[in-house]
């Protein structure tokens, strides 16, 4: 990766881990430069958030295209523009092709609010608090064909209280993904962490297991 790594962050919501990259590579701490905000939604708030700081943004919408892989070469030819070094999908609601994935491979990162492998899908806070789980927190991934699956690289734990709702779980769970979403794109950026033969690398080593932070 580059001394500086061209960012793009793809967004389809409100925009609050894209906020988090924004505050913290706004001081050059990240070594990230946030080129282009992509969303596939006009009216994700995230995008009102890229204008404020000054950041580009790109939008294109799904239901302009017959299927998956013409809207996702449509997403490709935007960031094209950008020539991004890395990608960050922060609350980008979509799959993505088998073949953008591999035009990206090892270069695009996600973050998800379980410990994966734990509670892949959605509703992941309910789902903790039904399965009685006592721990909960998040996972930043490299993104792989296989969805919430791809080899992990940072998780941020933290102790779940059984009478919290699911709402007050999120909300902390957020909090935790707006420290290490930024790390751990920032250990990538650097060359800290590599996307090798599949599987992820931290300081030269292959980790079969995460980084893992507590809350
Ligand atoms: C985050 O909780 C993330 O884990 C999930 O989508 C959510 C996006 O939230 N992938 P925001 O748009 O960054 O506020």
């Amino acid at each position: 990766m580059p001394a500086r790594c061209k960012t793009a962050i793809l967004i389809s919501g409100a925009g609050t881990n894209l906020q988090a990259f924004i505050d913290q590579a706004n001081d050059g701490r990240l070594g990230l430069d946030i080129t282009v905000v992509f969303s596939n939604k006009p009216d994700a708030y995230g995008l009102i958030r890229a204008v404020k700081a000054g950041i580009p943004t790109a939008c294109t919408e799904p239901d302009k295209f017959a299927d998956r892989e013409s809207f996702d070469n449509a997403i490709a030819a935007e960031l094209a523009r950008w020539q991004p070094d890395l990608l960050v999908l922060a609350g980008f609601m979509r799959i993505l092709s088998t073949g953008f994935v591999a035009r990206y491979a090892g270069k695009i990162l996600n973050i998800h609010p379980a410990l994966l492998p734990l509670h892949p899908g959605l509703n992941t806070h309910q789902r903790v608090l039904d399965a009685g789980d006592e721990w909960h927190g998040s996972t930043v991934h490299f993104v792989t064909d296989e969805l919430d699956a791809g080899p992990r690289i940072l998780q941020g734990r933290l102790a779940v209280d059984a009478n919290e709702s699911a709402d007050e779980l999120a909300a902390r769970v957020q909090s935790i993904e707006h420290q290490i979403y930024p790390q751990a794109a920032s250990w990538v950026g650097s060359g800290r962490v590599e996307f090798r033969d599949g599987q992820t690398w931290i300081d030269g080593e292959l980790c079969a297991e995460p980084e893992i932070k507590s809350f």
